[in-house]
């Protein structure tokens, strides 16, 4: 009687689990490349006008393209990512397994790229071409510093 009360007791915290951890290693790995290339998207809106100037300013799209950048970075990406979705253990994937050797660094950059992202969302209210090209710029380093680090060539 008492063993059953004491696994019990164990097993409550585990079947509190959000939903995300029962999605398959394929999902995650599709869920987080899409976030990324979404996020890419909204990028080159913000560097075409505020970098390039290829583009004219739209207030209205590039508030939209900061928004939609700072809702990945703040999404909670950690969960799509699971050892077993590295590229030495999945497939379609670039993810490389020293991520889970580094998770302070990995912690650090993924603060950054919140903390960045959120910055820019703020800067692009004011319109000042030259203070968001900045700020762009501070996010696309958090994105590489990702990428040099942990994403496979
Ligand atoms: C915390 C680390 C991290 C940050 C921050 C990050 N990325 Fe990535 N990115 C990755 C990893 C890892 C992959 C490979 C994912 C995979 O293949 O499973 C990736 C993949 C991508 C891809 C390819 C997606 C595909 O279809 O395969 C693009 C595009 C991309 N990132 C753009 C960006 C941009 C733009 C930013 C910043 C605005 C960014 N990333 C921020 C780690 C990061």
């Amino acid at each position: 009687m008492k063993k059953i009360a004491i696994l019990a007791a164990l097993m409550t915290p585990l079947m509190a689990l959000p939903v995300v951890a029962e999605m398959s290693v394929e999902d995650q790995i599709e869920t987080r490349q899409s976030a990324y290339q979404f996020a890419a998207w909204n990028g080159k809106k913000i560097k075409a006008w505020a970098i390039e100037g290829s583009e004219e300013y739209s207030e209205q799209d590039i508030i939209a393209a900061a928004n939609a950048i700072a809702a990945v970075a703040n999404s909670g990406m950690g969960t799509l990512f699971s050892r077993d979705s590295a590229n030495d253990r999945a497939e379609n994937t670039r993810l490389k397994p020293n991520f889970f050797n580094e998770l302070d660094n990995v912690k650090k950059i993924a603060v950054s790229f919140a903390q960045e992202s959120t910055e820019l969302q703020k800067i692009v209210a004011d319109g000042d071409r030259t203070a968001v090209a900045e700020q762009f710029n501070k996010v696309v380093d958090t994105c590489k510093s990702c990428h040099d680090n942990y994403r496979a060539d």
